[in-house]
């Protein structure tokens, strides 16, 4: 049986998701998860995009060992000198350069001809080739090519030594009939094609991404590319958890596997979705919370008696599980560390030190705890971002025919407290304005969501925002069993991002 090899661009293309921003530490926890989750290729990132990409990038190819890490790279020479430079401690590395070819692009963005772009392209991939074995060539916008020029590029790229060649629908325009035709074509039509691996990668303008790499795959290819929850430019990419389900579930039809852990499926899809502050809508294939629920009274009598009546997937199968609680206040530190094992986390003693200090507080407010409450918990206080400012605490006073005011301490790194105090248009409003007070920076609010991470009265809340300055967003997130408490760490958090990026000059669009 063919083997499909997973490429997740969650860190690269994924990130491209508008004000979505990870910290090092994220990219580093989510590329960790990824790895057990059984892709075979990590594209960390964009390295030359900015020197914050390219030491995030460096950080993963130094963490992952199994699987390969990849850096996106333009056809420019420079652009491959930096995603070298970060690549070049990892066990397996790949460089992914990539250039447009369709008329529109060549026309209006390259201003180059046909003859330009095969020149280019040969020359990047043997610039690339210097430095490592595996090079894949992307063919961007490759979907609106002309089939005769594309055949064109593919044959140069192969015959300079790409080893991956991919076909991206760069802007999601492609049916799957018609995209499966594409690599039907090229096999046709390019001599050594059968020597190299075919790569698809799909976006979802017309939500037609996954139906497209399943196409895509039945046309011959070899290699997957996608993210997890779908998250990405626009509309976003192919949600690689529904093509592994897809062809778990129709193996019968697709004849094809892959080397995914599926049970790694939920950790994988809650870790991205709380780092990124990009919520899972419940109707979600796959990952959505009302993925396996039954509402109809036929539906559930159906499922009672038999759960294949309604349900494909057994929500075990991708990792769900339905027994939440086990830990609480008697638990010792042995019992934790073997939790946060248990929960996929690659700790340190120190920082496993520190959460065992944060559970502890969080046993004094609350009776049971569980997985999901650790996970909030952790994701929040060790693999945040430099702190310049911690909330020390913060006061508010309240009443539905008053203005609301509120009072907030800060805790700045080079040991100054910041205090101040504000009034605003409701509670978290006062709050946040008395926050921007105390660390003088001037933000937009762009966005600001609560979820409920756990149930009961004494659930954990989760609040994530989104904050703008200049052409820089950010996402923050606060946990705790007080909303107001967790909307200003939030704030506080993306604060510190804003001031962690501005140390960061751009040298090229961090966007492809
Ligand atoms: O969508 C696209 O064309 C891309 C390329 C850079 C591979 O993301
Ligand atoms: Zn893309």
């Amino acid at each position: 049986m063919r083997t499909i090899e997973i490429f997740d661009t969650t860190l690269r293309d994924g990130e491209q998701s508008p004000g979505v921003n990870l910290s090092l530490n994220e990219k580093v926890e989510i590329a960790l998860q990824l790895e057990k989750l059984g892709v075979t290729r990590i594209e960390a990132g964009f390295a030359a995009a900015s020197p914050g990409d390219q030491r995030s990038v460096a950080e993963v190819a130094k963490k992952i060992k199994q699987a390969t890490v990849v850096s996106l790279a333009r056809s420019v020479e420079s652009d491959m000198d930096k995603a070298y430079e970060a690549l070049r401690h990892a066990e397996s590395a790949c460089m992914h350069v990539f250039l447009a070819t369709s008329p529109i692009h060549r026309q209006h963005k390259l201003r180059m001809s046909k003859e330009q772009v095969v020149e280019r392209a040969v020359a990047a991939v043997k610039y690339a080739k210097k430095y490592l074995t595996e090079v894949e060539f992307s063919a961007e916008d490759a979907a609106r090519t002309e089939i005769d020029f594309l055949a064109e590029v593919v044959e140069a790229a192969i015959k300079a030594g790409a080893t991956i060649i991919n076909i991206p629908d760069t802007v999601g325009y492609m049916t799957p009939v018609q995209y499966g035709n594409i690599f039907r074509e090229l096999q046709a039509r390019v001599p050594g094609i059968e020597k190299v691996k075919l790569s698809c990668h799909c976006h979802d303008d017309l939500g037609m991404a996954t139906a497209n790499s399943l196409a895509a795959i039945e046309a011959g290819v070899t290699q997957v590319e996608g993210t997890i929850n779908g998250i990405g430019e626009r509309a976003g990419n192919t949600a690689l958890e529904e093509v592994a389900l897809a062809l778990e579930t129709r193996k019968d039809y697709y004849q094809v596997g892959t080397n995914i852990n599926l049970k790694e499926i939920a950790r994988t899809s809650q870790l991205v979705s709380r780092l990124t502050g990009m919520i899972v809508p419940g109707n979600k294939a796959i990952v959505g919370a009302n993925a396996y629920a039954h509402e109809s009274g036929i539906h559930q009598d159906g499922v009672l008696k038999e759960a294949s009546t309604y349900e494909i997937i057994r929500p075990e199968s991708v990792g769900f599980k339905s027994n939440l609680l086990v830990l609480g206040k008697h638990s010792g530190r042995h019992a934790f560390k073997d939790k946060l094992t248990e929960l996929g986390y690659h700790l340190d003693q120190e920082e496993i030190d520190k959460a065992f200090v944060a559970f502890k507080e969080l046993c004094d407010k609350k009776k049971e705890i569980s997985d999901e409450d650790i996970l909030a918990l952790v994701d929040a206080k060790i693999i945040g971002v430099q702190e310049t400012y911690q909330l020390d605490s913060v006061q508010l006073s309240y009443g539905n025919q008053s203005v609301p005011t509120a009072s907030v301490r800060l805790l700045r790194a080079d040991g100054e407290t910041c205090e101040e105090a504000a009034c605003g248009n409701g509670s978290v409003d006062s709050i946040y304005k008395a926050i921007d007070r105390a660390t003088g920076e001037e933000v937009t609010l762009v966005d600001y969501k609560i979820v409920s991470v756990t149930h009961g009265k004494d659930a954990l809340g989760e609040v994530f925002v989104r904050l703008q300055q200049g052409d820089v967003t950010v996402q923050g997130r606060g946990v705790s069993t007080d909303v107001l408490e967790a909307s200003a760490i939030a704030y506080v958090r993306a604060i510190n991002k804003i001031i962690e990026r501005r140390g960061e000059p751009l040298a090229v669009s961090g966007k492809v």
